[in-house]
């Protein structure tokens, strides 16, 4: 296709929206806040939050996920990685109202898990994710099609990272997939290819998974936990004809990864590690497994956010470490570890745009407007969508040994 742009109308113009007013129509989610979001400056905040807590007393639950701001974690009755704030959501059956800081995925899950009875509240709707929006279920449909014309469908499981859209959860459970965390990802992937007739790294094996949406992750953990080799693995590109594969690329296959990453933890460099090992002495390098395989082969420890703070907490004063996962994360394993020397893997990278977008003043909104009677932001997931994603996360959460040591 050619585009004349001597003829093209003139671009209308970008809307700039000032934070919490007004609706852009270009996104799905919008970052209308109704009513008065309290302004940043305000010096009253801390203490606002701090009282419409209090007044709300048990009917409120709020959860923090590692990646989420100082300000924000202060008020989070729990903090956790997606794991442990899944269960945390299911096992509060007597909170009627359960403020989610964290991203939309993770809020939708909670949804899923809890009661009707009961309202997910995330403070800020435009905290989304952009591996998450990298899988439409229309392109998820579109692939299963073609491994179903290839044949290969028959032999291959869904197992989809929780940092996913329900309506591919959905999918996952209609399929007999599981969802899986970076924290439970290898029992997961176990699992999954005993219902398709083992690993079988003698050769025997025919299975296949197909890992949703983070290639990384799902390549992370069938190379270097389960032993299947890089060959092993293809990559399935939602914007080519066939995923960009051919038949045989497919039948050889034993990971058909989906072409997602996380955007934060796809920069951390293999020359930022070098660089942390030439400049630090005897440094130790831990990094979250969405990063790429080959950041992650050359680092000491790999694992979720709650395994990184819980390797750090255990490790001797005057260890060194340069941190390869979310800054905010980061600079808190920073204060609250002065012992040990804590850096950041590399110097390119910030936050995560969408967790930094919950802040005080949205939660101070979320939680007023509790107060008076009014529920802003509830994540609400279609019943018939909800039911099939419960399917995929109930398996996730009977796999064996998904517990956490905390
Ligand atoms: P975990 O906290 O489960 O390790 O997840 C990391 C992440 O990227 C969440 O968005
Ligand atoms: Fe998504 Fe990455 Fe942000 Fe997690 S850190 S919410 S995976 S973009």
């Amino acid at each position: 296709m050619t585009t004349d742009t001597a003829s093209a109308p003139a671009p209308a113009p970008l809307p700039l929206l000032v934070l919490g007013q007004g609706t852009d129509l270009h996104t799905e989610r919008g970052v209308e806040c109704p009513g008065d979001l309290p302004a940043a400056s305000d010096p009253d905040l801390v203490e606002r939050a701090r009282a419409a807590k209090a007044a709300l007393g048990d009917r409120v639950f709020v959860l923090g996920h590692h990646y989420q701001r100082d300000e924000v974690i202060e008020f989070a009755d729990v903090t956790g990685d997606s794991f442990k704030l899944a269960r945390e959501a299911a096992a509060r059956p007597d909170a009627p109202y359960i403020v989610f800081c964290g991203v939309h995925f993770m809020a939708e899950s909670a949804d899923i898990l809890t009661s009707d009875e009961q309202t997910v509240i995330l403070p800020d709707l435009a905290a989304g994710c952009s591996m998450a929006d990298m899988a439409a279920i229309a392109q998820v449909e579109d692939c299963w099609e073609q491994l179903t014309a290839a044949g290969v469908a028959e032999q291959t499981i869904p197992v989809t990272y929780m940092n996913s859209a329900a309506a591919i959860k959905a999918f996952t459970g209609r399929h007999g997939g599981t969802i899986c965390t970076s924290s439970n990802a290898r029992t997961a992937l176990d699992w999954a290819f005993e219902q398709v007739g083992g690993v079988g790294l003698d050769g025997t094996g025919t299975g296949k998974v197909l890992f949703l949406p983070d290639q990384h992750l799902g390549r992370n953990t069938a190379v270097r936990e389960l032993g299947l080799s890089l060959d092993d693995c293809v990559v399935w590109d939602p914007h080519r004809p066939n995923g960009g594969l051919t038949r045989e690329q497919l039948e050889n296959a034993r990971m058909i990864l989906w072409r997602g990453h996380c955007s934060v933890h796809g920069r951390f460099s293999v020359d930022a590690v070098e660089a942390a090992r030439r400049e630090i002495p005897g440094v130790k390098v831990i990094v979250h497994p969405e990063c790429q395989y080959e950041v992650v082969e050359r680092a000491d420890e790999v694992g979720s956010t709650e395994k990184i703070i819980q390797t750090i907490a255990a490790a001797p004063a005057g260890t060194s470490w340069v941190v390869g996962t979310e800054l905010n994360l980061v600079r808190r394993l920073a204060q609250q570890f002065p012992e040990q020397r804590i850096a950041f893997l590399e110097k390119n990278v910030c936050y995560c745009s969408t967790m930094n977008r919950i802040d005080l003043p949205h939660l101070v909104w979320a939680l007023e407007s509790l107060v008076e009677g009014r529920v802003v932001n509830p994540i609400r997931v279609d019943p018939t969508v909800a039911a099939e994603a419960r399917a995929a996360l109930d398996r996730m959460l009977a796999l064996p040994g998904t517990t956490h040591k905390d």
